[in-house]
């Protein structure tokens, strides 16, 4: 077996690449990665030297560039994890956006309708769902909720997503589609909400909580998030779509105060900013259909996992630090300067 995992130095492609080459250690493994700011080749410092590992630089919307790589490498399946990935910076510079994400997946299934690839999965957001209200605890998302989006970042992973189901229902492209809640975790660039929290609170520098903090969001633990994929690629159903995670919903204000508990840091470091345009309230998946297909349900309690992400920042220093003492500074200060 061979699978193209792209975006694979990014947060979740690189714990799906650790997590595959462990627990399948006879798969070829390929990365396929355009380190743009969020890729890290410290994430895969583990695996360069593992013989089913490859990684090759280059943009999934490079056409030439990909279709040369789909025909030396004839993978089996491809699991689509490259994007730009933060709202925020959506909200500064929408049309790169546009372009990874929705152009670059087209590529990718051309490739895989022409190489005859066996799975293309697209690791798609709840985000396309858009929000839920804050005083209706009752509803969340199922896989039939209308997509309706707030951000052109969840514009751009719902036009992808549609396309993925046309290359399904027109060219019969074999394909897979998740849509996840938030993930935390090992390798987290801290330009989102946990680990810039717990990096800003290491270095005693403000915790910028948007609007009142009261926005929920329904934490996934990264390698719960890999399990699910791995479920899907290998006994879901072509041309569905599976919701992950669920049960872990908290107030971002409870994510920082928990945050500031563990590292016995005090409440005034944080520090209320002006709200996100178009902030989504709340996010809660409901992940009855994959339970019932693939018996999978989230195993790492909120409490149990922000612990281990926390000792991975306390261990690991020198994987953030250099991020954020890197070209990070200027973004930070363009998007939370005049804030
Ligand atoms: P990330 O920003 O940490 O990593 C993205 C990776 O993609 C980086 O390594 C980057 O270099 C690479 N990349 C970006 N543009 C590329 C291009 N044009 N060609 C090739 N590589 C490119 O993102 P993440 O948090 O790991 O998210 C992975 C996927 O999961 C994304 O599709 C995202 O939409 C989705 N997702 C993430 C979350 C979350 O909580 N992080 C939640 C729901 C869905
Ligand atoms: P984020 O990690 O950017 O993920 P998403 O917007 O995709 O859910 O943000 C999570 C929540 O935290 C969201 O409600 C916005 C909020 N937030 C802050 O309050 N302060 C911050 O500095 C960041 C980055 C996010």
């Amino acid at each position: 077996m061979k699978i193209i995992v792209t975006g694979g130095a990014g947060f979740i492609g690189g714990n799906f690449v650790h997590y595959m080459l462990q627990k399948y250690q006879d798969y070829k493994i390929v990365c396929l990665d355009a380190l743009t700011y969020a890729g890290n080749m410290e994430t895969l410092v583990d695996v360069m030297g593992n013989l089913n590992f490859t990684f090759i630089k280059g943009d999934i919307s490079n056409r030439d560039l990909v279709f040369e790589l789909f025909k030396n490498e004839k993978p089996d399946m491809v699991v689509n994890f490259a994007a730009e990935s933060h709202v925020d910076r959506s909200i500064e510079d929408p049309g790169l956006f546009l372009q990874t994400n929705i152009i670059g997946t087209g590529v990718l299934m051309d490739a895989c309708e022409k190489y005859g690839v066996k799975r293309f999965h697209q690791v798609s957001t709840d985000e396309v769902y858009g929000d839920l209200p804050l005083d209706r605890i009752d509803l969340f998302f199922t896989e039939q909720t209308p997509l309706h989006t707030s951000s052109p970042y969840s514009a751009s992973k719902a036009s992808a997503d549609l396309l993925v189901q046309a290359y399904y229902r027109t060219f019969h492209l074999p394909v897979t589609i998740s849509r996840c809640s938030n993930n935390y975790g090992p390798y987290h660039f801290p330009e989102k909400l946990i680990p810039l929290m717990i990096a800003n609170a290491l270095n005693d520098k403000p915790l910028p909580v948007y609007g009142n903090g009261e926005n929920v969001r329904d934490w996934l633990y990264v390698e719960d998030h890999c399990c699910a994929i791995d479920l899907i690629i290998h006994k879901g159903s072509v041309g569905e779509v599976y919701n992950i995670g669920g049960h872990n919903e908290r107030t971002n204000l409870q994510v920082v105060k928990t945050i500031l508990k563990e590292l016995g840091k005090p409440d005034s470091l944080i520090q209320y900013v002006a709200d996100r345009p178009g902030h989504d309230r709340r996010y809660a998946i409901d992940p009855r259909k994959i339970y019932n297909e693939l018996g999978w349900l989230p195993e790492t309690k909120f409490d149990d996992g922000i612990k281990l992400t926390i000792k991975w920042y306390l261990d690991n220093k020198p994987w953030w630090d250099h991020i954020i003492k890197g070209d990070y500074q200027d973004y930070y200060n363009k998007i939370y300067g005049n804030r």
